[in-house]
């Protein structure tokens, strides 16, 4: 059962982990980037799931059912994560990886760009990218699909075949970007320590990675203010913020003060 460390004594296990190649995997979400300000998901008020119906908006029958509804709410968090910066941890993993080459692998279920544009630009996405575009299914016609005509509000579309463009992100129901999980699994059966930063562990099968790293020997350690699904997961839980913890926990040396 998880116990509520001290950051020292993380720090410390951290420190030692460095020293491995492929020694320290983080596993991010939501809360990740919430001192970026981007909304988590079910955070009680302010998650999007609180005043979003998902099933409408983040899955393939909610956009084929009113695509430029769906459109549009995408539009709006593509122009949210435009206009926010990296924040404290973000900028803590990038420095981390820059000083300890090829010890660190970043997953994230996030879909903005704040950990690439931290430093961390090989941060494996399991849930996409909402900067990205795509075609919602393989043209009828058996070749490439063109965008022709794009209308203000409403996705792109081809007006030959009438397919229409879609958020590059991965809705409910939908397979993992090939290759993702297996590389994420990977990374967290090798670690010494797996950081879970900020997500409520309640979307598989990314929230199975704790466990996968906890039974191939990793110490898995939650950075969360609230309890997550897999708190049982955890060797240790710190109950801290992304910008506030991670920092004072990649510090390159002990806190002297
Ligand atoms: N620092 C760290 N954690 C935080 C912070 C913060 N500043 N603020 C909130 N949190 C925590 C919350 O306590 C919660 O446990 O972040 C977590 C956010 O949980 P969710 O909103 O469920 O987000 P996430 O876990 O990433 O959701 C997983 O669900 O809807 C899908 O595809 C979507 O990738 C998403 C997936």
């Amino acid at each position: 059962m998880e116990r509520l460390a001290d950051e020292d004594e993380v720090a410390r296990w951290l420190r030692e982990a460095a020293a491995h190649p492929g020694g320290v995997a983080v596993l991010t979400g939501a809360g990740m980037s919430a001192e970026s300000g981007i909304p988590t998901f079910r955070d009680a008020m302010s998650g999007l799931w609180s005043r979003f119906d998902p099933a409408a908006l983040a899955s393939e029958e909610g956009f084929r059912a009113n695509p430029a509804h769906v459109w549009r709410w995408y539009a709006d968090r593509r122009e949210g994560v435009r206009g926010a910066q990296p924040n404290a941890g973000h900028l803590a993993l990038g420095e981390f990886a820059r000083r300890h080459p090829g010890v660190l692998t970043v997953v994230t279920q996030n879909v903005d760009d704040l950990h690439q544009r931290a430093g961390n630009t090989d941060a494996i996405r399991l849930h996409g990218d909402i900067l990205e575009n795509r075609w919602l299914e393989p043209c009828p016609r058996g070749r490439a699909c063109a965008v022709t005509e794009a209308v203000a509000g409403e996705p792109p579309r081809c007006a030959e075949c009438g397919n229409l463009v879609r958020p590059g992100v991965v809705w409910f129901g939908e397979m993992l970007p090939l290759g993702a999980m297996e590389a994420a699994e990977a990374a967290v059966r090798r670690c010494r320590v797996l950081l879970v930063v900020g997500t409520s562990g309640a979307v598989w099968p990314a929230a199975g990675l704790a466990g996968t790293a906890r039974r191939a020997g990793a110490r898995v350690v939650i950075v969360n203010p609230h309890a997550s699904e897999i708190d049982g997961e955890a060797h240790a839980v710190l109950r801290g913020t992304a910008a506030g913890a991670l920092p004072r926990l990649l510090a390159s040396s002990p806190n002297t003060d």
